[in-house]
């Protein structure tokens, strides 16, 4: 009965040592050091060239749409004044369309057969956008703010779409892009209409 037990204890631990030894097979480690599951490369048509220039191009708008979001965010929390009740709404209503943006792009990053960038300290790193720790302004300094950066996020990604078709050869990302650039214009008019 014993012999019958070890035997068991003995199949059981060289199964998990089987399965830990798959797992490490599983995955391969980047110039960088960090863990990539191992995916074949995606067979689309575009050269590894465009679609890793590609890849870090969204990953910088992609942090860009970060720090937006998050500023709107706080902006919402934090609004203050007459306009409370419209602009805490209105907030809301940009933060939300921008975390489902956040979503769509790294997505993007992940079909091209990136790796998106999703830790706070990337973010931070790449976006053009500018944070300002520990400062709640005014409320017209907030639509001010959040109109500047969506238009700055607007012409980024102006400059972008000419590089998908010109240089890269990406019309899925060109379309992408298209489409995304209308969003930011409108959510960038509502802002401009609150200003005026
Ligand atoms: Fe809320």
């Amino acid at each position: 009965m014993r012999k019958v037990i070890n035997a068991a204890l003995v199949a059981g631990i060289l199964g998990m040592v089987a399965l830990i030894v798959a797992q490490e097979v599983m995955v391969s480690r980047t110039p960088q050091g960090q863990a990539k599951a191992l995916e074949s490369e995606p067979n689309i048509g575009i050269n590894t060239n465009n679609r890793q220039a590609v890849c870090k191009m969204l990953n910088t708008l992609l942090s860009d749409e970060y720090l937006l979001y998050v500023k709107t965010q706080n902006y919402h929390w934090n609004v203050t004044g007459l306009m409370f009740n419209d602009l805490h709404l209105f907030f809301g209503e940009q933060y939300k369309q921008l975390a489902s943006i956040v979503d769509m792009v790294a997505e993007r990053v992940r079909m091209l057969g990136g790796t998106a960038h999703g830790t706070m300290q990337e973010f931070v790193e790449n976006a053009r956008i500018k944070e300002a720790a520990g400062m709640v302004p005014p409320y017209k300094e907030m639509l001010k703010n959040l109109l500047a950066d969506q238009e700055s996020i607007i012409r980024s990604i102006r400059v972008d779409i000419d590089a998908t078709s010109d240089e890269f050869e990406d019309m899925g990302t060109n379309n992408f892009l298209c489409e995304l650039i209308t969003k930011h214009e409108k959510m960038a008019w509502m802002l401009r209409a609150y200003i005026s």
